[in-house]
This record gives structure tokens, sequence and C-alpha cells, in this order.
């Protein structure tokens, strides 16, 4: 048996001020796209925005169903409407921001295994990293690409024929 540690890192940072103006701006767009979600199942207010590498920002948020499967995340909500109107155009970062009707001190936002995993496919489309900001109650946290949230994940090698 061989024990392998694996070793993240990811930034906080305790102010909107700390971060860089377009982050920034990125992050209050998520929170605006928070406040025009449809969640009246969960109460759970998810706003999620896009920089792109064309410079064009998308935002989306859930958008809930009384058929509850049949609704989807904001990440997705974003990302799909990027690819569908930027086609291979690479994702520069991602914001994710939520608005709860019961919020917990000192959480983050945190994109389901679903949304990691369409977050993934785009970034190995591009082959570049994506900054993902997870905005927080208390802090914001940034981390550089997808691999630190979704270690060992599926890829589309993983499909080829060896
Ligand atoms: N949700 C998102 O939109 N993004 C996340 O990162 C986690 C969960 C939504 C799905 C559903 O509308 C509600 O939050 C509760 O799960």
């Amino acid at each position: 048996m061989k024990e392998i540690a694996l070793e993240y890192k990811v930034k906080t940072y305790l102010s909107l001020e700390e971060l860089p103006e377009s982050t920034q701006n990125l992050i209050l767009l998520a929170r605006g796209a928070a406040n025009r979600a449809y969640a009246p199942y969960s109460g759970y207010h998810v706003g999620a925005a896009l920089l792109l590498e064309n410079g064009e920002v998308v935002t989306g948020n859930n958008q809930e169903n009384a058929a509850y499967p049949s609704g989807l995340c904001a990440e997705r909500t974003a990302l799909f409407y990027a690819s569908s109107a930027y086609p291979g155009v690479a994702i520069r970062a991602l914001a994710v921001s939520t608005l709860s009707n019961d919020p917990v001190a000192g959480e983050y936002a945190k994109p389901c295994g679903g949304c990691r995993q369409v977050i993934a496919e785009y970034e190995d489309l591009s082959g570049k990293p994506i900054e993902i900001i997870l905005d927080g109650s208390s802090d914001i946290m940034v981390v550089n690409g997808i691999d630190t949230l979704l270690p060992f994940r599926f890829k589309k090698t993983d499909l080829k024929k060896k």
C-alpha cells in the first residue's frame, strides 16, 4: 500500500477591495444574477458570472421547476449559454454567489459535482485554467483551475480506446 498526499492551494480575500477590479465586477454581477434567480422551491438563489477571453461577460442563475430535476444550476445556465453564443471562446473566470433564505455563516458558494464536471469540460477545451471565484458570507475564495475542486476527474481522454 502506498499513501499519496494531495496538496491544493486556494486564496481567500477578506473584502472585495482586496481583489482586482475585473474580479470585483464579476462578483457583483454574480450577486446581481443571484437576485434574479428563479428558486421558489429551495429558496437557495445562486448567481454565476463568466468572463470570456473575448471580453464578453455572461451571467446565469438557477432555474427551478415543479418537476425538480428539470431545473438547472446557475453555473450551467451561464456556461451553456456562453458556449452556445460564443463557441470555442475560452473562459477566463467564473464567479459564483448565493443568496439563501437561511444563510450559513462562513460558507462559500459551492458548485455541485455536475457543474464541476461541466466547468472541467470547457477548461479542457481551451487548455487554460479557469479562475473560479467563490463568494462567501465572510470572505471570498479564489481557486485557479478546476483540478482543485474536482481531483481525479473523468476526462474525454478516458473515453479513448487504449
Ligand atoms: N444550485 C446552483 O445553482 N448552484 C450550485 O452551486 C449549487 C446548487 C442550485 C440548484 C437548486 O436550484 C438549488 O441551488 C438548491 O440545490
